[in-house]
């Protein structure tokens, strides 16, 4: 096999053998196809597109490049989650613990934040103690004894798919619908799940900017689960605006508690009890979405979806009572506000830009190796909808800096303000199965 033949048959739209498909990845992974080729091949996918086979195939090249996780010793049906990236998406902080409380493992993997999106791992970070690297043995343990462990993933997982992500950074080629569903599911799946529950992400902070492409994408990871058998179910998920109030990884931690015990805003309730009421049907912990749907309010209601919170804080060694006690996160030094410069309803809050906000404030990395204030953040005190008057504040800012007048412009340039009330849209728009 040559990887000029191959890349010269996707240029012709032919589809690909799992060989061919194979050939590439692993020819790549080993240093034996140059970047330049592997550069050619991305841009023929990202033109040509692929065949959900050929997109499956590819999947399981990327799984097959690096090492797996084995959870063969943890009993029952291993549910994972993945959101497709967002701004305040706290959601995995929420969903832990509810899961667990219904019976159903959850054995999870999870990322550090970079650029405008956090990581679920960073968040959990900023209470002290807490550990995310755990030993197989440690992590096993924990999800058989409690239902539920965290750790950060490891390091020779999906090998092809990073060295190919970082090749797709450089050549305008990351928004190709194969190449990212086959980059998540390979991830998933090398993580050792046997279902999956995917929050597709669509709006001006996501990937994908309308419900058309992010209806394709769901369709294709749920296609990758079948072709794969992982049961798999996508949700797509509002991302018009970061999700809930809070923006940051204390600011965060502090608002899933909230969720928690019920005084969750409504987004974030809403898009947590359904990815929730998902991971416990593939589970098996119920038959029926709303029966699960009521099963994981009640559990929020009665306080005990609390309890599980201080529990997985404690099994991992961070301390339990910043849940009765948020105060005792981080904080940083400064706060300072941004005000409306008119008068009139919140039309849009461009989630990219708070995101990026959040970055320069120190809430998260421009670049891997940068370090976080755990105490820096954002805080929204205006959404889509809400009226807001000239003077009044926007959103207030925490930060270590003295200065916060480039994260305050682009504050002030996410708000779109104008007379009118904007059109509500649904917080949770489809699920695809
Ligand atoms: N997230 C991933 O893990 N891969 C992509 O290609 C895009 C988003």
């Amino acid at each position: 096999m040559r990887a000029v033949d191959i890349i010269e048959k996707k240029k012709k739209n032919n589809p690909l053998t799992k060989e061919e498909i194979d050939f590439m990845v692993q020819g790549y992974t080993l240093g034996e196809i140059p970047d330049y080729q592997m550069a050619a091949f991305l841009m023929t996918i990202y033109f040509n597109g692929m065949n959900y086979d050929e997109i499956a195939n590819m999947t399981e090249s990327f799984v097959k490049s690096g090492d797996t996780v084995d959870l063969s010793r943890i009993h029952g049906i291993k549910v994972d989650k993945h959101s497709t990236g967002g701004v305040g998406d706290k959601i995995s902080i929420i969903v832990i613990p509810l899961v667990a409380l219904c019976g159903v493992p959850v054995a999870k993997m999870s990322g550090r934040g970079l650029g405008h999106t956090g990581g679920t791992i960073d968040k959990l970070e900023s209470i002290k103690g807490f550990r995310v690297e755990l030993s197989p043995e440690e992590f096993i343990e924990n999800v058989n004894n409690y239902k539920m462990a965290i750790v950060g993933q490891t390091a020779n997982l999906t090998p092809a798919d990073k060295k190919i992500y970082a090749l797709r950074d450089v050549t305008a080629t990351i928004d190709s619908i194969p190449l990212i569903a086959s980059s998540i599911m390979s991830k998933k799946i090398a993580s050792g799940a046997d279902a999956i529950v995917l929050d597709v992400k669509v709006g001006s902070g996501a990937f994908m900017k309308n419900l058309d492409e992010a209806r394709e994408l769901a369709k294709t990871m749920v296609s990758i689960g079948k072709n794969l058998n992982r049961n798999t179910i996508a949700v797509i998920t509002n991302m018009d605006q970061p999700l809930g109030h809070e923006v940051g990884n204390s600011n965060e931690v502090k608002e899933a508690i909230k969720v928690l015990s019920g005084q969750g805003a409504k987004d974030e309730t809403e898009v947590a009890l359904t990815i929730a009421s998902y991971m416990c049907l593939l589970g098996g912990a119920f038959e029926d979405f709303d029966q699960a749907y009521k099963e994981l309010q009640t559990k929020i209601n009665s306080g005990l979806a609390l309890e599980k919170l201080k529990e997985l804080i404690r099994i991992q060694g961070g301390n339990p009572e910043v849940v009765d006690n948020p105060d005792l996160l981080p904080k940083a030094k400064n706060t300072f506000c941004v005000y409306s410069e008119v008068d009139g309803y919140v039309n849009k809050i461009d989630a990219e830009l708070i995101g990026v906000s959040a970055m320069l404030l120190g809430a998260g990395r421009k670049t891997k190796e940068d370090s976080i204030n755990y105490g820096a953040g954002i805080s929204l005190k205006k959404k889509i909808g809400d009226y807001v008057k000239k003077g009044e504040v926007l959103c207030e800012l925490y930060t270590d800096f003295d200065n916060v007048e480039e994260a305050s412009a682009k504050i002030n340039d996410a708000y779109t303000i104008k007379d009118v009330l904007p059109e509500s849209k649904p917080y949770v728009y489809e699920v695809i199965k």
